[in-house]
């Protein structure tokens, strides 16, 4: 064979051969399309692949087109159309592939910078997607001014929790002693967090604060509260409100005792009542050492009007897995009460020793679920320390304004007509008061022990959405 058209051939093998590995490739794209498209998955094409690949197997698949003779013109227009709808076509799909491989990994990155709200929460829970919904409560607060460390590049305090008393210019004496306490709660049981308290003396800065606050009575334009000064900045500005220890424990299972959900639909029907013996022991050790130990406590009372309690909510820090795992387990330990409600809202609040009774008020939800952690042997009297339920609700034609603004005077109007008619359930460790969210009800007043662990813990779950007076849908901020 003349070497001329043993070339010839060999050029039209090759074209041949770059042309099947062209339409491979147009079938690799299309699958690796599908594929990205259909699956959640974690298929990973470096971003320059596609234009490579492109590159490589069409410019010679033209010019090996370009060069080989073929038997007449018409097979040759032929060819020359197919190979232009088939580089339309790949150029396409490796377009569309890296589009959609571009999206994923958007996705897999986009910043949760927006805060997670009580609706985004109940979408979640609505959809079984607790996955979801702890790596965008996760993801947003990594990325506040929570986080320990200089502030540059985070995202702000939100108003909404500096009005709260969340913030990080004020504080108040009771706090900052919770604050302290827990930091040595936690140190005598972390070796890490104890190395890093003891590294920039954040204690003794905390102690330094506290004793500089003078007593209540001397605090009376702001209500208790302490403005920061620079001097108070100086010492806990980098500390004070700050994720120092957040920990997120693998859940327990079971998390409920079974037993003592058996006929707990068929009690909240009959109004409120308690579920003793709630917690398998295993999942109330772990839920109580979370709240003793996680320091997202941010927020405080004004000490003069409301008595001294800190507060840690859902949105802000009070998002460990085992929590909403918790959440989780009740609605399904009673489905007929909680199926149609997702949980709405998360809080938790921890007291000082005593305690003289906050006003009475109604919280924007569906079903009300407190749980109390503290051992019984802190309660220095049984028959208290527990909450009051009344039986009467706002009327559905309450307006906002006598709702939220006026809400004890109002509430005190409506109680007085009832004669102060209520359900008293006292406080026991491991009980869970149910009752419907739109009655009026009360912490009672309490003496407990002094000392860290003897602080009275009430962690509030609130599923659904408020059904005022006759099931009145009613709209609101938490
Ligand atoms: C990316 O996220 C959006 C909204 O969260 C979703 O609609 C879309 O399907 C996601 N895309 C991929 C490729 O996962
Ligand atoms: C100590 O705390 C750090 C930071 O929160 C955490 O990563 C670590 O697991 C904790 N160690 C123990 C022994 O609990
Ligand atoms: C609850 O009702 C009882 C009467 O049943 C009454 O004596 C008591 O004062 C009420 N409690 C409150 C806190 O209103
Ligand atoms: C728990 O705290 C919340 C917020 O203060 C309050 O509404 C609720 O009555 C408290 N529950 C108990 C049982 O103390």
């Amino acid at each position: 064979m003349p070497l001329a058209r043993r070339l010839q051939l060999l050029r039209t093998r090759l074209f041949l051969a770059v042309r099947a590995a062209f339409v491979s490739n147009q079938v690799l794209f299309a699958f690796a399309g599908i594929f990205l498209r259909a699956h959640d998955s974690v298929l990973q094409l470096p971003d320059s692949s596609c234009t490579k690949t492109w590159c490589c197997l069409h410019l010679p698949a033209i010019w090996a087109h370009d060069s080989v003779e073929l038997p007449d013109r018409s097979s040759n227009a032929m060819i020359r159309k197919t190979l232009l709808v088939a580089c339309f076509a790949s150029a396409t799909g490796s377009g569309w592939v890296r589009r959609a491989h571009k999206r994923k990994q958007r996705n897999a990155t986009r910043p949760q910078l927006q805060p997670v709200t009580s609706e985004d929460v109940s979408r979640y829970f609505a959809r079984n997607d607790l996955d979801g919904l702890c790596a965008a409560l996760r993801d947003h607060f990594s990325r506040t001014a929570r986080q320990p460390g200089p502030l540059d590049g985070k995202l702000p305090l939100r108003d909404a929790l500096v009005a709260k008393g969340a913030g990080a210019h004020y504080s108040s004496a009771y706090k900052l002693q919770h604050d302290v306490e827990q930091l040595q709660y936690v140190a005598a049981r972390n070796a890490s967090i104890a190395a890093y308290l003891n590294e920039h003396a954040v204690i003794e800065r905390f102690q330094r604060v506290r004793r500089r606050i003078p007593p209540l009575d001397q605090l009376q334009r702001t209500n208790g509260l302490w403005a920061f000064r620079p001097e108070d900045t100086a010492d806990i500005g980098d500390f004070y409100n700050r994720a120092i220890h957040v920990p997120d424990p693998q859940p327990v299972t079971p998390m409920l005792n079974a037993k003592s959900f058996a006929d707990a639909d068929a009690r909240y029907r009959a109004g409120p009542f308690a579920i003793d013996d709630a917690l398998t022991p295993a999942a109330l050790d772990q839920i109580r050492s979370l709240l003793l130990e996680s320091t997202v406590f941010f927020e405080t009372k004004m000490p003069a009007v409301f008595g001294g309690y800190v507060g840690a909510i859902v949105e802000d820090g009070l998002h460990a897995r085992a929590l909403l795992e918790l959440a989780d387990a009740l609605r399904r330990a009673m489905p007929e009460t909680l199926g149609d409600h997702p949980l709405a809202y998360l809080w938790c609040y921890k007291y000082d020793s005593q305690y003289e009774g906050i006003s009475v008020h109604a919280d924007e939800a569906a079903v009300n679920l407190n749980i109390w952690l503290t051992p019984d042997d802190a309660n220095l009297d049984p028959a208290s320390g527990g909450l009051v339920v009344y039986t009467a609700k706002p009327p559905a034609t309450a307006t906002a304004e006598e709702y939220n603004q006026r809400g004890a005077e109002f509430a005190d109007e409506l109680l007085r007509s009832t004669d102060y008619e209520n359900v008293t359930i006292p406080y026991r460790q491991n009980r869970i008061v149910v009752f419907d969210s739109a009655l009026y009800h009360k912490t009672d007043s309490f003496r407990f022990r002094e000392g860290y662990e003897n602080r009275r813990i009430n962690l509030t779950l609130l599923f659904g959405k408020m059904r005022r007076g006759h099931d009145a849908p009613a709209a609101g901020e938490l």
